[in-house]
């Protein structure tokens, strides 16, 4: 009884000390019949693929999102809602359409955030650490950029007339959302004092800079990395004793401001979150939101930023604004960026809680789309060393300790464990120091508290940093062409499949051939391009007319009938009435 009380406290979860965490429908075979009747009469549904044009294409990129991170951050989603966790539906879950994704780069076994980037954005295979330049291309060479550079699928949307939209929690100038505009042999030249002698020397140009060059496709660009923008003279606007970091004295803000008002475009630069909330979508033709000098916060730290910040939800829902106003559509990448960051630090809870703020993200673009005209995919960059085991009771907290009906279990060493780890990285030590470790040097878990933002769940190899994995991401898809996604795929394939579905860049033969899966569902009604809700609104309008205008006729014939009559006057008087209406 003792222990009982003693888990109780520790665990935060209600529902595995007062009974159980599941219902009594599920003990029964209907539920799980009835559950699957439901998914299999979806699944029968989809079974005539979507072959339309994708009018727009929104990419979801978890960041080091890998299935056991899907799995842990659903359960989570769950608990967070005070749930037990395992049966939570997440928004991406819902997508019809599934493949696996191999994400091994040219030279590596497991690959690192920049060659895969280009992978999945360019539709290349390249070298570790390189962004948006084929294998031929060397790591920190500035001279093998030349004529190596690959077109990203934003760039594509761009010259297709579309909006295109990057939205990230990391820098706008990391590895991901670089990915769409810059070529450069070392993911690490964020800004002009990062780059290498040899860069300098050679006159490689470093990725803020770049962004800045392309920046006449970018409809919409929102993250962090501020520093990288402006002079090291100046000081960062939320922390006034921090320097920004550019050593050619250029502001490349202002500059942005100033290219965009010459190209005619009515832009503004905003960099916290009461200036976010007071961009108007229909007044903005082009935003750069920049919210923190270096990457975002985390979702779970998010509310104690001192400036604040928009969540990833939110910067999605207004992206997706301002980009819808482009009547040929748009291109969005959106990264929930720092679940690879939360891994890497062996930070359950931070990369956990973020994957549930990138759900949020999905949950809100599919609420603001059609599957009509929007493909929508979601999927990762590279797995992490993350997993989930032991055989925990339903309803365990995602970082706590493993129980079996309600008992803590020990391990080999005696003492406790939790059910997630990691293979490598900085939660190796726990308490002393290395060399006093020995076989059974685990820390003793009991009454320690494993929920913490900033506790760092047990590895099995020390490492300053924990690693990506090298194991297979999801694709999940909606829309479409989704059904493209339906296998084991390379991850380049999902930039060639984006081209294919959307008729832009390279991939466009076949929009010719099938001009039936061209159209875009748009009407012109009184010369105004309308959509597919436009439309039907306006048919409803046409409808009530037409009724009014019959009403009208036969009123009218009523009156030549009885002309003097008082029910004729008054019939008219309704007419007239009616029309005003
Ligand atoms: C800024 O950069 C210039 C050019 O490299 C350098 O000479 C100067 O010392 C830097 N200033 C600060 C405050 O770091
Ligand atoms: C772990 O800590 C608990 C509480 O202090 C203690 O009862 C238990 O014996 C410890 N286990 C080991 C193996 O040291």
């Amino acid at each position: 009884m003792d222990k009982i009380l003693w888990i109780c406290s520790i665990l935060t979860f209600v529902v595995t000390c007062e009974g159980k965490a599941w219902t009594d429908e599920e003990e029964t075979p209907e539920y799980w019949q009835n559950l699957a009747k439901e998914e299999l009469q979806a699944a029968i549904k989809v079974e005539e693929p979507n072959k339309k044009k994708a009018k727009n294409v929104i990419l979801f990129l978890g960041d080091g999102m890998s299935v056991a991170t899907i799995t842990a951050g659903r359960i989570m989603k769950g608990q967070l809602q005070d749930k037990s966790g395992e049966e939570t539906v997440l928004a991406m879950d819902k997508f019809h359409h599934a493949g696996l994704s191999k994400t091994y780069s040219v030279d590596r076994q497991v690959a690192d955030s920049a060659s895969t980037a280009t992978a999945y954005l360019c539709g290349v295979k390249a070298m570790f650490y390189t962004l948006g330049l084929s294998g031929q291309a060397r790591k920190d060479v500035c001279g093998s950029e030349k004529g190596n550079q690959v077109k990203s699928v934003l760039v594509d949307a761009y010259e297709d007339g579309k909006a295109t939209g990057i939205v990230t929690t990391t820098r706008i100038n990391h590895a991901t959302p670089a990915g769409a505009y810059a070529h450069t042999a070392s993911r690490k030249w964020y800004g002009d004092a990062q780059l290498s002698e040899d860069a300098r020397k050679n006159g490689c140009r470093d990725i803020a800079q770049q962004f800045f060059d392309s920046s006449h496709m970018i409809t919409v660009a929102m993250g962090g990395g501020r520093k990288y923008f402006q002079p090291n003279t100046t000081f960062d606007p939320e922390y006034s004793t921090e320097a920004n970091t550019r050593l050619d004295g250029q502001d490349l803000i202002s500059k942005w401001k100033q290219k965009q008002v010459e190209n005619g475009q009515n832009a503004k630069y905003i960099w916290n979150k009461e200036q976010f909330d007071l961009v108007n979508p229909e007044k903005t033709d082009r935003l750069l939101g920049l919210f923190q000098p270096s990457d975002m916060q985390y979702e779970a730290e998010r509310e104690s930023d001192k400036a604040g910040e928009p969540s990833l939800a939110e910067m999605t829902q207004k992206s997706i604004e301002i980009l819808r106003k482009n009547s040929n559509g748009y291109f969005l990448l959106v990264e929930g960026g720092r679940i690879d960051h939360g891994h890497h630090g062996n930070h359950v809870y931070k990369a956990l809680r973020d994957t549930v703020a990138f759900d949020d993200a999905i949950e809100k673009a599919v609420q603001m789309t059609s599957d009509d005209d929007t493909l929508i995919i979601v999927t990762a960059d590279h797995s992490h060393t993350f997993n989930l085991g032991g055989y925990t009771d339903r309803g365990t907290p995602i970082w706590g300790l493993v129980q079996w009906n309600g008992e803590v279990q020990l391990a080999h060493d005696g003492k406790p464990y939790t059910s997630v780890s990691y293979g490598n990285g900085e939660g190796y030590q726990g308490t002393g120091t290395y060399d006093e470790m020995g076989p059974h040097h685990r820390e003793n878990l009991t009454g320690v508290a494993t929920g913490d933002l900033n506790y760092r769940h047990q590895t099995s190899v020390p490492l300053k940093s924990e690693s990506h994995g090298g194991d297979d991401v999801i694709i999940l898809a909606r829309g479409p062409m989704s059904h493209l996604f339906h296998g084991v795929h390379q991850q380049s394939y999902i930039a060639y499949a984006m081209r294919y579905a959307a008729c832009i860049g390279s991939v466009r033969g076949h929009c010719e051939e099938n001009p039936e899966g061209t159209s875009y569902q748009t009407n012109n009604f009184l010369g105004m391009e309308l959509g597919r809700a436009q439309t039907s609104t306006a048919l409803n309008v046409q409808f009530a007319l037409l009724i009014i205008l019959f009403t009208c006729v036969i009123i009218m014939g009523i009156l030549l009938h009885k002309k003097n009559s008082r029910r004729g006057y008054i019939a008219q008087q309704q007419c007239e009435d009616g029309r005003q209406l």
